[in-house]
């Protein structure tokens, strides 16, 4: 979508970026000139990763190891990065932990698991970065990935949801207090775009089948991993350098169905609304 070099100088560090939406993002950022600094718990993984995006890319991709709920690796990581790299630009926290269950059903350990990922996590990395940009008197962008039921809710999703909503306010908060020291802080909230990650703890075994998600959107399909680069590409670059503190949904329509209190009528065939206008005595 942007062009040949658009986010070339620019050095991104993604959390979560060896797999699913992180690593399509970071490839997206790596073809259009950025170097990226892609961090999670597995080290090999983000190896594999970094040796394929370079391999088919170009560029250069550091894969670093850190667990974002310890602040200890939190600090080193990002040490690690200013020394391979100089400076970052842009951090994209995209580490996040999820699965479905009854919320009654879950331990105390299993609701601050997803908790300490998500929020903990995101701020460990939010602050670490930002006061180094603070005091090196540097400016630097956030993109936080949320969700839309960050301000909906969900069932079963529970702790997710609070700490996206976290995340989401978070986001806001800070995009008016740390303007001044020029860090701009968005987020996006995608709908479903299919990853192994995510379908699996969300749509694990037969549930795919049960609860097709293409059906709840709108657009009648699931999100494709470019279309969500895109955007992400657009809101680390500088073409976005008016934006801030927003939070931008790309779900085809999705949450917005859900919402509406008639929108389910679009299974009522024309037929019927045929029958209906007839009744009341229209003439087509
Ligand atoms: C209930 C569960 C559980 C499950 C784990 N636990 N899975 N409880 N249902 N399905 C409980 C465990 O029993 C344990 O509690 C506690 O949670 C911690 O589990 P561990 O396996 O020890 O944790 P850990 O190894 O740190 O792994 C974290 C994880 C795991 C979140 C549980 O799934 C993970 O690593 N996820 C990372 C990737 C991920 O989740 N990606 C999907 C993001 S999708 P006890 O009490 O037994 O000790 C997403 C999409 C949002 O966010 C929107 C979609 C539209
Ligand atoms: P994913 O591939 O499972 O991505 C999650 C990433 O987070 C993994 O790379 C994982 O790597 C990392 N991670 C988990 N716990 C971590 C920890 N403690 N420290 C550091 N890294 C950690 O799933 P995804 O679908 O691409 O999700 C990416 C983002 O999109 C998440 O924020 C998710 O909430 C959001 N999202 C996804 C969808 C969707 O439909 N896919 C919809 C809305 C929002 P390790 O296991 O190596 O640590």
């Amino acid at each position: 979508m942007l062009r040949d070099g658009a986010l070339k100088g620019k050095n991104i560090l993604i959390t979560g970026g060896g797999t699913g939406l992180g690593r399509s993002m970071g490839e997206y950022f790596l073809e259009l000139g950025a170097t990226l600094i892609i961090t999670s718990r597995k080290l090999d993984v983000l190896e594999e990763t970094a040796k394929e995006m370079m391999s088919q890319k170009g560029g250069k991709v550091i894969p670093l190891a850190c667990d974002v709920r310890e602040i200890v690796q939190v600090e080193e990581m990002w040490a690690k990065a200013i020394e391979a790299c100089g400076q970052v630009d842009v951090v994209l926290n995209n580490a996040a932990g999820n699965f479905i269950s009854p919320t009654e059903r879950l331990s105390t350990n299993a609701f601050n698991t997803v908790l300490d990922i998500v929020l903990k996590g995101t701020s460990q990395v939010t602050l670490t970065a930002g006061k180094y940009w603070i005091a090196q008197k540097q400016p630097g962008v956030f993109l936080n990935i949320v969700t839309t039921y960050a301000w909906t809710g969900s069932g079963y999703v529970v702790p997710s949801a609070a700490a996206k909503a976290g995340v989401l306010a978070m986001t806001r908060s800070l995009a008016v207090e740390w303007a001044k020291y020029g860090i701009r802080s968005n987020a996006i909230a995608p709908g479903p775009f299919p990853t192994e990650g995510a379908w699996s703890r969300l749509l694990p075994g037969d549930l795919v089948k049960k609860f097709d998600p293409a059906k709840k959107v709108p657009i009648g399909r699931v999100g494709e991993h470019q279309e969500l680069a895109n955007l992400a590409a657009y809101l680390v670059s500088d073409f976005s350098s008016y934006v801030n503190g927003e939070v931008i949904t790309i779900d085809g329509g999705e949450w917005l169905k859900g919402a509406g209190e008639f929108n389910n009528l679009d299974q009522i065939p024309e037929g019927m609304w045929d029958m209906m206008e007839a009744s009341r005595g229209k003439k087509h």
